[in-house]
C-alpha cells in the first residue's frame, strides 16, 4: 500500500500500530503521523542532494505541517525551515530550529513581520522591491542589519494545478527577471541589508524535473549576471520546494534523486561558466517529507443509497480535510478494519458539512462499507490538519504520532470550550428582554 502502511489480518496498520484501535481510543476524525516515515523521507531528500552537492541545506516548508512534534522530529534531523508568518516563526523557535537555518518567505509581509524576522535573526526573502524599501527603513531606524535574498519569478509553468503554480509570469509571487539587476543593485548599496542569496519556488505537487531545470538554469544565469554586473557573489541559491508525491498509484512522480540529478549538473555548469564559487544550495520540501507520513481517520455514520448514487456519510468533511474541495485532490481511501477486502461497489464518500461540494472522494470502488467502519484517507500528512477549520462549529480533531509500534497523543481534540475561546458578548446582550 505504502512502505510504512500495511494490512495485517485485514486491519490497517501504520508504523506497527493498529489504526482502528487508535480511532477507538482517541475518537474520530483523527490525524495520525508516522515518525519513522518522516525521518526516512527527510533523509532520502537530504542524501539525494548531499551525495551530488555536499553544501546543501534542507529548509523544511513547515506550512505543510506545523505540528510541534513534527517540527521537533525535523529539528533532530538537522533540518532548517522555510516559514511565511510570525506564527510559523514562533513555532520553529519553539521547536528549537536555529534561526541561521530559517528563511522567511511569504508575500505581503507586514512591517511587524519584517521586524519580527529581523529580531529573530532569520534570513528575509524579499518578495518585492517595495518590501526591500520598507525593510531598509526598519533596519535604519533600529541600527540593525538584515540578511536578505529576493524571490525571483522565473516565469515557467510547473504543470500542476493552477492554484499550486507560483512561478508563472502573471503570478503574484516574487520579482520578475527584468527587475532583478536593479533590485540587487539597490539592496547591495543599502546600509542595513546584507545580500546573501536568491530564491525561487515554482509550485507544488510537481511531477516532472523539466520545469525545475528550466527555472534553475534561468536562476543561475541571474546569479552569474549579479557577479558580472555588480560583483555580488551570493552565499546561497534556493530552489524552493514542490516535489510531488504519488497520491494515485498510476500517477507520474519524480524522486529527489532524479531532481538532484537533473539540477545539480546545471548548477555546476553555470558556476564554471561564470567563474563562481560554490554557493550553499537550499531546498524547501514540504509535502515530500510529511505527505505520505500522515493519514486521516474518519468513521462512517450514515449510508444513503438513492436511485442515482450511493453515499457513504462520514464524521469528517472539508473542515477536516480541505484538499478534495479546494483542488479536487484525490486521496486513496482504505476501509481500516477490512483493509484487504476486494472492492464491491462504487460510492461517493461524503463529508458532514452543509455544502454540496463537501464530497471527500468521488466514484470510488470500495468493499461493502458498514456504519461504524473506520476509513483511512491516505497521504494526508501535508496540508491536512493545518488547513482544518472549525466551520460548522465542529472542534478540530486530535493528532497522534506513531513510532516503532507505540504511539503518543501530540494534539488534543478541541472541545466546545474552544468554540468560545476569544469570543466576548457585550453585557447589554446578556440582558433578558
Ligand atoms: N517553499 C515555498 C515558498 C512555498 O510556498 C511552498 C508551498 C513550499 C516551499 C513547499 O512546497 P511543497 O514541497 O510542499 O510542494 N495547500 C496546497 C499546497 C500549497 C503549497 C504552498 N506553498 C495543497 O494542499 O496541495
Amino acid at each position: 500500500m505504502r512502505p510504512h502502511i500495511s494490512a495485517e489480518d485485514g486491519r490497517l496498520t501504520m508504523g506497527g500500530v493498529d489504526l482502528v484501535a487508535l480511532a477507538d481510543e482517541f475518537g474520530t476524525p483523527l490525524y495520525v503521523m508516522d515518525e519513522d516515515r518522516i525521518r526516512q523521507r527527510y533523509r532520502e531528500f537530504r542524501d539525494a542532494f548531499q551525495s551530488l552537492y555536499p553544501r546543501v541545506r534542507i529548509c523544511y516548508a513547515c506550512k505543510a505541517n506545523t505540528s510541534l512534534a513534527v517540527l521537533h522530529i525535523l529539528r533532530q534531523e538537522g533540518a532548517g525551515a522555510d516559514i511565511l508568518s510570525e506564527g510559523e516563526l514562533f513555532l520553529v523557535n519553539e521547536a528549537g530550529i536555529p534561526p541561521e537555518s530559517v528563511i522567511f518567505t511569504g508575500n505581503n509581509k507586514t512591517d511587524r513581520e519584517l521586524e519580527a524576522a529581523l529580531d529573530a535573526g532569520v534570513t528575509i526573502n524579499l518578495d518585492a522591491v517595495h518590501e526591500m524599501e520598507r525593510l531598509e527603513g526598519i533596519c535604519r531606524a533600529r541600527g540593525m542589519t538584515a540578511r536578505v535574498s529576493f524571490r525571483v519569478n522565473p516565469a515557467v509553468d510547473p504543470g500542476t494545478h493552477p492554484h499550486l503554480s507560483t512561478g508563472l509570469r502573471e503570478s503574484k509571487f516574487g520579482i520578475p527577471e527584468e527587475e532583478v539587476l536593479e533590485a540587487y543593485r539597490r539592496a547591495a548599496a543599502a546600509d542595513g541589508l546584507e545580500v546573501a542569496g536568491i530564491h525561487m519556488h515554482i509550485g507544488s505537487q510537481i511531477t516532472s524535473t523539466s520545469p525545475y531545470e528550466e527555472a534553475c538554469s534561468r536562476l543561475m544565469d541571474l546569479v552569474g549576471m549579479l557577479k558580472q554586473e555588480l560583483d555580488v557573489e551570493l552565499e546561497f541559491v534556493d530552489l524552493g520546494g514542490g516535489v510531488g508525491i504519488r497520491y494515485r498509484e498510476d500517477e507520474p512522480y519524480i524522486t529527489p534523486g532524479q531532481l538532484a540529478g537533473a539540477v545539480v549538473p546545471i548548477i555546476r555548469d553555470k558556476l564554471s561558466e561564470y567563474g563562481l564559487e560554490e554557493p550553499e544550495l537550499y531546498l524547501e520540501p514540504g509535502r515530500f517529507i510529511v505527505g505520505d507520513a500522515g493519514v486521516m481517520l474518519t468513521r462512517v455514520s450514515t449510508i444513503k443509497a438513492t436511485p442515482y448514487k450511493k453515499f457513504i456519510g462520514t464524521d469528517a468533511g472539508f473542515h477536516v480535510l480541505a484538499r478534495p474541495l479546494i483542488y479536487g485532490s484525490y486521496h486513496e481511501v482504505v476501509v481500516a478494519s477490512r483493509a484487504d477486502a476486494p472492492p464491491e461497489e462504487v460510492v461517493d464518500i461524503a463529508g458532514n458539512v452543509c455544502e454540496s461540494g463537501d464530497i471527500l472522494a468521488r466514484d470510488r470502488r470500495v468493499p461493502a462499507i458498514r456504519p461504524g467502519d473506520v476509513l483511512a484517507f491516505l497521504d494526508a500528512g501535508a496540508y491536512g490538519f493545518i488547513m482544518a477549520s472549525q466551520y460548522n462549529s465542529r472542534p478540530r480533531p486530535a493528532e497522534v504520532l506513531v513510532h516503532a509500534g507505540g504511539y503518543d497523543l501530540i494534539r488534543e481534540r478541541e472541545g466546545f470550550e474552544d468554540l468560545l475561546r476569544h469570543q466576548r458578548v457585550p453585557e447589554r446582550l446578556r440582558e433578558v428582554r
